[in-house]
């Protein structure tokens, strides 16, 4: 197991594991500095292709992204969505995940349940491919988004897919729009990490897709917290960028390349 992973599972009751998506270099440089895992998710398909879902998004869609993300990334953990159909059996899954892995040199891949595939993930971790695994709502596979645990029987049902993921080898799972209740019945009863989006924060960890939490994306549901407004800064910005090259205030004789060290 790769030491990157290890750091990981040690934090397990010990202290929060902070994720982020991030789908270049310029984003993924940034985050780099601060979170334990990058995750070159599916919802690129939303954010950057104006899918309506994340169905269309390809393999080489995500490849491109990754290898433009992994030259941001030093520290942390780089996790890529496997898009959809591109592991629907143990021939492809297994095909698709070392392409991922051989293309763009990431850590790990991270696969959505439809509470059958866990053989998949079994598969993959034989093969030394580091699994996360994704339970709740999952974009793939459900087109209804509802709020999942909110009955007993709900939560027992998810806790065992959980079990059954966490025994195939993953090394952790995200739990996406489950009740708190569901989220911490599930973070206590397994030994991975669990790591919620829109799920409380009795989870191991967090994530939030980089372009919501920044403002940028225009998709704010309730458990989104918009540390930023981008949106309004960027528009102010090219505002003024607009006047100052109608008014001929920009360029100004600073403004040459002579003397001036290239971007690396
Ligand atoms: O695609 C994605 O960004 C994700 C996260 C929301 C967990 O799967």
């Amino acid at each position: 197991m790769i030491n990157k992973i290890k750091k990981i599972l040690s934090k397990k009751n010990n202290s929060k594991i902070v994720c982020l998506t991030a789908y270049s270099k310029t984003i993924a440089k940034i985050l780099d500095k601060y979170v334990d895992i990058i995750l070159v998710g599916d919802s690129m398909a939303n954010v950057l292709y104006g899918h309506k879902n994340t169905h269309q998004i390809t393999l080489k869609n995500v490849i491109e992204h990754t290898r433009s993300a992994k030259m941001g990334v030093k520290k942390s953990l780089l996790v890529v969505d496997m898009p959809k159909g591109s592991y629907k059996n143990l021939k492809t899954a297994e095909k698709n995940a070392k392409l991922i892995m051989n293309k763009t040199k990431c850590d790990a891949v991270k696969i959505e349940s439809n509470k059958k595939n866990y053989r998949i993930i079994e598969k993959l971790v034989k093969k030394n491919i580091p699994v996360m695994g994704h339970i709740g709502f999952t974009p793939q596979f459900k087109k209804k988004f509802k709020i999942e645990g909110l009955t007993i029987l709900e939560t027992k049902k998810l806790l065992n897919e959980a079990k059954l993921i966490e025994k195939a080898g993953a090394f952790s799972i995200v739990l996406e729009c489950l009740s708190p209740t569901a989220a911490k019945f599930i973070t206590t009863n397994l030994r991975i990490p669990t790591i919620g989006i829109g799920s409380s924060a009795f989870c191991d960890g967090q994530i939030l897709v980089t372009d919501d939490m920044l403002g940028l994306s225009g998709f704010y549901p309730k458990f989104v917290k918009k540390y930023v407004n981008l949106e309004r800064i960027i528009e102010k910005a090219i505002k003024k960028y607009t006047r100052e090259v109608k008014v001929n205030k920009f360029p100004t004789i600073n403004n040459f390349l002579n003397g001036t060290k290239r971007r690396k």
